[in-house]
């Protein structure tokens, strides 16, 4: 987690940040339900983190992604990133928590995702910092309000 360049004090990248930990956090008790041999939970928890991460996605794809990838420097750096939730997005659309392989499958991606998160969160966050003008901030919290309708950023 980047705690240096300041990059968690723009509200949008402090919203995108709490996103991250709810997702980390249902991932995480997903996991705990898979060794408890709880489907049912595992179930619930597995649901309600694609939920999240439906907007969340949305979210930075049309907004920061978006913004970033205009700058040739990053866009080899955002298209990985943007497989990255494709599969994720694939995986918990078909998963079936008894199936075997399919544990296996969450467990892995819960790992991957904390990997996921960390080149966003120590990457590609802090370069925006140096990387985007106003216009392109108001664009990325343009697209995070479609993302959440009804829902504001969290406050300063
Ligand atoms: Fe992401
Ligand atoms: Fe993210």
């Amino acid at each position: 987690m980047c705690h240096y360049c300041g990059c968690r004090q723009i509200p949008l990248i402090r919203d995108y940040v709490a996103e991250h930990e709810r997702v980390t956090d249902l991932g995480g008790d997903a996991v705990r339900a898979l060794d408890r041999g709880d489907l049912e939970s595992a179930r619930e928890k597995l649901a309600a983190m694609a939920e999240e991460l439906r907007s969340h996605w949305q979210g930075e794809e049309n907004g920061i992604f978006r913004a970033m990838a205009r700058d040739e420097q990053y866009t080899d750096y955002i298209a990985p990133l943007v497989r990255e939730h494709r599969e994720v997005a694939e995986l918990l659309a078909t998963v079936d928590v008894a199936d075997a392989r399919d544990q296996v499958r969450i467990r892995a991606a819960v790992v991957e995702l904390h990997e996921h998160i960390s080149k966003e969160e120590d990457g590609l966050f802090p370069a925006s910092l140096t990387t985007l003008g106003g216009a392109d901030w108001d664009e990325a919290i343009e697209a995070w309000r479609e993302a959440h309708p009804g829902a504001s950023l969290l406050p300063d």
